[in-house]
């Protein structure tokens, strides 16, 4: 017979929903991964016990760690499902939908905080996009390594989950957003609104939110270095502050 391996999935109906946990017995293959399980769900919707349920409802669009989508809790810990591979988990594999956002469905959850964070900060560069530019200016190689790693946030949230600070109940924007920050006063012409990206990080749900327990860099799994990022910008928020006339 064909070796099984249990998933344990925490599912809710709706938002707001009770909570409850349903088992399934998926049919191991090789370099099986968390989405494939999913999907096998999706497609027999049949549970350990035989009885006929939902689909799991989870999201996932890129399958290749980019997008950010699939960021569930594995087993504990926040990451992506579909570079979990089963062989590397141990058994039974336990996944939960994030914790620090709104559940729509099952695994499904409404990352629009994510979004709304980097809207708060204005992660991006400001041009006119009517006409061609032309090339940038050139970087350094090593500071264009740096900047590039920390471009590579998918947004996905697993930082926000593991920091004890971030909550629905809590303004704050957590480290991602920060790290974006640094990313664009630091680009060659992001550097001109230098100030004003500072100042959106401080006050109200900024910087001085985080409580430097260094959860969140741990589990990034782009591996931005996170802690890096947050006293570099500390560092910039209090020269600001000095500038400003110790004004927040
Ligand atoms: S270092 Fe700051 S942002 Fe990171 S987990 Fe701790 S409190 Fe949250
Ligand atoms: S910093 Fe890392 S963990 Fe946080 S949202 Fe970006 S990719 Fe995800
Ligand atoms: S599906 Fe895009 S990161 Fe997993």
């Amino acid at each position: 017979m064909a070796e099984v391996i249990r998933l344990r999935v925490k599912r809710q109906d709706g938002p707001g929903a009770a909570p409850y946990w349903e088992e399934f017995d998926i049919k191991y293959r090789a370099n099986l991964n968390v989405i494939a399980m999913l999907q096998d769900i999706q497609q027999n919707p049949v549970n350990a016990k035989g009885q006929k349920t939902t689909p799991v409802v989870w999201g996932c669009n890129c399958l290749e760690e980019i997008c950010g989508e699939c960021a569930m809790v594995i087993n504990g810990t926040p990451r992506q499902a579909c570079s979990a591979l089963v062989d590397k988990l141990t058994k039974p594999i336990t996944v939960e939908p994030l914790s620090k956002f709104t559940i729509i469905r099952d695994l499904y959850i409404d990352r629009a905080k994510l979004f709304n964070a980097l809207k708060k900060v204005n992660a991006w560069i400001p041009i006119d996009g009517t006409y061609d530019l032309g090339q940038g200016p050139k970087q350094p190689p090593a500071k264009a390594d740096w900047m590039y790693k920390l471009s590579q946030c998918m947004t996905c949230g697993c930082c926000a989950e593991s920091c004890p600070n971030y909550s629905d109940k809590s303004d704050f924007i957590g480290p991602a957003a920060i790290s974006q920050v640094r990313l664009f006063m630091n680009h060659p012409t992001g550097q001109l609104h230098r100030d004003e990206l500072v100042d959106n990080i401080m006050g109200n749900g900024g910087i001085a939110d985080c409580g430097k327990s260094q959860n969140c860099v741990r589990v990034c799994p782009k591996e931005i270095p996170l802690t890096t990022s947050l006293a570099d910008m500390n560092r910039e928020a209090l020269k600001r502050w000095f500038s400003r006339g110790l004004r927040f």
